[in-house]
Parts: structure tokens; sequence; C-alpha cells
């Protein structure tokens, strides 16, 4: 690894799951545009995520981050958006219950544009094209023109991810947000959802100590500031990533203003290679994705190359193994973390450990392994003398069915109905508020309360 870092040191290893450009001047020419507006978050934010990141690991928060798996220009929307929010919204007040700790909510949104791809090409019907690779990069139906990467469209996204980032800030800002404004929160569904008592319960009980604490106690927490929302997404299309990549005033390092909190996802993650030289050199808290393929070694070396002065809130693991492999898997990591004496912030990712294809050939996730990972990523940080930290999950706040189970218990036969994603099958709203359920009655009892039934 070279010393000499730079936002572009990146070009000179080889970069995976990079689209193949037909023009690099183009590409240059939109990397400049990006670079001459103006930044999607700013430095403060990320510093700021950055402690509470800290905070999370040291056991004082818990990390939800969520959203799809990949964002579409045509979601763009306003019911697409706000449904995201409440749903994140209504996980992280159970959470808050259950773990008694503050929550960082972090959307998989504002830019999770861009997807790796297993295969470079696709072939149907004796036609090959270049694979979708997320609308960042080109676009999902089957023509020639519509599947070359196109690098305009790094600014068609930037443009998005700020539209979407715009009303989300307004949203949060303007009482949506407000825990004393709970049924704003609300998707249709809730009053007749098999949770709906368990999450109406949660929801009066806050609701109680709020009461409380302005009744009784004099505190108006309606005057603090309540909510924050983070963005994050992969930081797969390095030029994407590079655009928005600077100093700023007042602050040393670069920081990547495209994002809060950029991911280094399991397909690009080679040491020797572009993803890991671009993230080493930014200041934004980051994340990377780990699972089998990861050897306590290579994690070791891993923490030293981007987590080298062991700054509080620095560096995330997100975990992904699958339900039947993390009891493997996980333990040795965790020691090998150990013996580097860093601090880390564990999070598990339970779903992409645990896609399928049914026999149908339809992608999928279950339910139970879903729940099952999670469950055990909890136990097996507690018993290593870890703790878990946080939870990534792939949801969509609309009435999908994708996943397989549940209360509802969504049937291989029920995935057609509705099934809307291009890419990974996502948790819809019911299933990610069950998920959210659940991990909050593990930390409560864990806590050692007992748990209501
Ligand atoms: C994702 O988060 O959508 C993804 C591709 O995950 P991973 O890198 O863990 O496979
Ligand atoms: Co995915």
């Amino acid at each position: 690894m070279t010393d000499v870092w730079s936002p572009g040191s990146w070009r000179a290893k080889k970069a995976l799951q990079q689209p193949a450009y037909k023009s690099e001047a183009e590409v240059n020419r939109v990397m400049e545009e990006i670079a001459k507006l103006p930044p999607l978050v700013t430095s403060w934010e990320i510093i700021a995520l950055r402690k509470q990141l800290s905070q999370a690991a040291s056991g004082e928060r818990f990390l939800l981050q969520g959203g799809d798996c990949a964002e579409s220009f045509d979601q763009c929307n306003s019911p697409m958006i706000a449904n995201k929010l409440k749903i994140l919204l209504q996980m992280s007040l159970a959470l808050a219950y259950g773990s008694h700790r503050r929550v960082i909510r972090v959307g998989r949104f504002a830019g999770q544009y861009a997807k790796p791809r297993s295969d470079d090409f696709e072939t149907i019907d004796g036609t090959t094209l270049p694979s979708y690779r997320g609308d960042l990069i080109n676009r999902p139906e089957f023509t020639e023109t519509a599947r070359t990467p196109d690098p305009e469209l790094m600014l068609r996204g930037y443009e998005r991810a700020g539209m979407t980032l715009n009303f989300i800030r307004a949203l949060v800002s303007r009482g949506f947000s407000d825990p004393h404004r709970l049924e704003y929160w609300d998707l249709d569904w809730v009053k007749d959802s098999p949770m709906a008592e368990e999450y109406r319960r949660i929801a009066h009980t806050i609701g109680d100590s709020l009461r409380f604490m302005e009744d009784v106690v004099g505190l108006h927490p309606g005057e603090m500031q309540w909510i924050d929302f983070f963005t994050s997404h992969e930081g797969l299309n390095l030029p994407y990533e590079q655009a928005q990549t600077r100093h700023v005033p007042r602050h040393a390092g670069f920081y990547n203003l495209s994002t809060h909190f950029p991911w280094i996802g399991m397909r690009t993650l080679d040491l020797d290679a572009a993803h890991i030289e671009y993230f080493r050199g930014i200041s934004n808290p980051i994340a990377v994705k780990i699972g089998g393929i990861v050897s306590p070694e290579m994690l070791t070396r891993l923490i030293d190359v981007l987590h080298p002065d062991n700054e509080p809130g620095r560096l995330t693991l997100i975990h992904r193994f699958g339900a039947g492999k993390i009891a493997q898997f996980l333990p040795p990591l965790i020691a090998a973390a150990q013996r580097t004496g860093k601090t880390i912030l564990w999070c598990c990712d339970p779903m992409h450990g645990n896609t399928e294809m049914t026999a149908g050939g339809i992608k999928t996730r279950r339910f139970h392994n879903i729940l099952s990972e999670l469950d055990q990523a909890f136990d097996i940080h507690a018993a290593n003398g870890s703790r878990l930290g946080g939870m990534h999950i792939e949801l969509t706040g609309e009435n999908v069915t994708e996943c397989v189970g549940g209360a509802r218990e969504v049937s291989e036969a029920d995935l057609k109905t509705a099934y809307l994603s291009n890419l990974d099958p996502r948790l819809n709203y019911e299933q990610a508020l069950e998920i959210a359920l659940f991990a909050s009655r593990k930390m409560r009892s864990m806590n050692g309360h007992t748990i209501p039934a």
C-alpha cells in the first residue's frame, strides 16, 4: 500500500465491480460537475455521527441501519420516501424501548444506487448485454442503450440523492418525527397487523413517559432536537465517491460529502485493491461488510489499514454469514478483533447470508433465518466478551411480498403477488417491525428484564 493517499489514488489499484464506461473524458466531465455542486452532507454532521457510533461501540447507543437493497430513480417520490422514514422511526422506537439506549438512525438512502453483480454480462435468448448495476450506472431494461453504462447517470443520481435528502430533512425538522405525534408515523396497515398491539403498547408507554417528564418533572422534550437521520450507501462506484471527496474548512483530512457513512461491500473487499485504498484515506466513519471469506488474519490486516489510529467511531464491522454459519465464523473474528486492542462497532446484517432461490427460481429470504441469525448474533457477542451494537436490514415501507414468513406467513406462492425489487428481496413494513420488536425483546431480556409475551 502506498503511503501517499489522495481522493484519486485508488486509480493505481485494481478496481473491482466498476462499469466499463466508454469515454473517460465523459466520466471526468461529470465528476468535475458533481465536484462543483454543493455537498449533500456536511463534515459537522459526519463528525456528529462518528461520535454517536463511538457511543454505540461502548454500549450507550444502538445503530439501526436500513433501507432498500438499491434505491431506484423511479421511487424517488413522496410516499415511498415518507413510508421508509416511518418504518425506520417505528423500528427505532421499538429498539429504544427494549435496549434502553438511544438509537442512531441511518438510512440506506440518498445514494444507494450502485450494485455489485456476480456476472458482468447477462444473456437472454442469445443476446448478451452488460448486467444492470443500479440506476447510477445503467438502466434495468434489457436493451443495448439501457444497459450501456452512462456517466451522466452519476449526475442524475447525485441530484436524486439531493432531492431525497431535502425531503427527509424537511419532514424530520418540522414535527413529523416529534414523538408527541406518534400517529404521524403510522402506516395504513398498523391497525390490523398482528404486531399492532405490541407496537401500540410501546408507543403508549413512551407517550406516558413524555407526559410524565413534561407534567411532573417539568422538562419539555418537545423543544429538543429529537431525531437525527443519517445517510449511508455502499461506496461502490469510485468515480462517484471521489467527486465529492475534499477538504473542508476548519477540519483536517478529506471527507466524502456525498454521504455520512459509506460502506465497503463484500464483493469489493480486497486488501490490495482500489476500494480499500479509497476508504483508508477518508475521515468519514466507515463500515465494512464481512462474511465467511474473511479469515482472522485478513480481518487483522483490514483493521490495521482502515483503523490505524483507533479513532472512536471510525470502524463498524457489519457481519453477514447466514443463520447456519454465524456460530462457526463469528467467534474467531471477534477474537481477532479483540487482539488488535482497537474499539470496533459490531453490527449484524441478517439479510445477505440468507439469500436463496425457491424451487420456482425466485430470489428470497426466509424470515425465520433472518430472525435466527440476529438472535444468535446477540448471544455470540455476549458469550465472547463483545457486544452487538447494531443491525443492518434491507426493508421497504411498502406492502411487498419478497421474503417468506413472518407473522402473516408470506408463502412461496405469495411471492408473486407483490415482488417489486429488481435486486435483493426486502422485508416488508410488517416483517421489518417484527424484527425490530424481536430485537427489542431480546435486548430487554439481556438487560435483565422479564419479557411480557
Ligand atoms: C448489500 O448490502 O446490498 C450487499 C450487496 O451486501 P454484501 O456486500 O454484504 O453482499
Ligand atoms: Co442487498
